[in-house]
């Protein structure tokens, strides 16, 4: 399978650090944050990764990951003109992805859990799409998944009263299916193309799968999440 990691955006609410670079850039313990999400797809077989970024730091990534050599993988760089949503984002993954299932991560999603059983399951079933769920104790932040025994029954993004307190965390497990959903998506209040509107699709299908993290979780786009990103880098590299 391939794997794509969305790292564009403005990173607005961590101003004034990422005034001067990309939020996925900034030091995450002690490492740039891009390379944690791009090794939890290593680490799962995934070593044919697309990187979806800004112009204005696009040099930076080639910089630090080059050709993917280095790091045992093959990485193709596409470029964001506009930051309208992540849904949009992901659309520029269609010719990468080509006819085949692929896994996608938000840039700054820190995941200290092998996720590759699940996405050779999803690689192997008939589900259509796949979302990662991990209990949190603010749920309001997030995407957040009300389940009814095996199933989804919906995904609401950022909700004033949770109806769970499972977050939908930025790791996608999709079939190229999504690439029709995404065109047919208008964008929400926040003029953004959701992804949390593409999975809802995928729930109304009966088509979208779930699978629950155990291990820790966050992602790093405010100042408290990304020192707690830190902690959990600097916990996981001491065990
Ligand atoms: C995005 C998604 C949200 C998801 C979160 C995970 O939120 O819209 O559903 O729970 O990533 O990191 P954003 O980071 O854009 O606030």
């Amino acid at each position: 399978m391939r794997g794509v990691i969305l790292a564009g955006g403005a990173g607005t609410r961590l101003r004034p650090l990422t005034e001067i670079t990309n939020k996925h850039l900034l030091p995450v313990y002690d490492k740039p944050m891009i390379l944690y999400p791009l090794n939890t797809l290593l680490k799962a077989g995934i070593t044919d990764i697309l990187i979806v970024t800004g112009k204005e730091s696009a040099g930076d990534f080639m910089k630090l990951l080059g050709s993917g050599h280095d790091l045992g993988c093959r990485l193709t760089y596409r470029l964001q003109d506009e930051s309208g949503g992540i849904a949009q984002a992901l659309s520029l993954a269609e010719d990468f992805a080509g006819s085949s299932k692929f896994a996608v991560i938000l840039g700054d999603n820190i995941i200290d859990e092998d996720v590759g059983g699940a996405i050779r399951a999803f690689d192997a079933g008939k589900d259509e799409a796949v979302v990662f769920l991990k209990a949190v104790p603010d749920a309001n932040r997030f995407g957040v998944a009300e389940v009814s025994g095996e199933k989804i029954v919906s995904i609401i993004e950022k909700p004033a009263k949770p109806k769970s307190n499972y977050a939908v965390i930025g790791l996608y497990l999709y079939s190229p299916s999504v690439f029709s959903v995404i065109r047919s998506l208008k964008p929400s209040a926040r003029g953004e193309y959701e992804i949390t509107d593409v999975n809802n699709h995928y729930v109304k299908a009966d088509k979208l799968g779930f699978h629950l993290l155990k291990g820790d979780w966050t992602d790093a786009g405010t100042f408290e999440s990304l020192y707690r990103a830190s902690t959990i880098a600097r916990k996981s590299k001491q065990v």
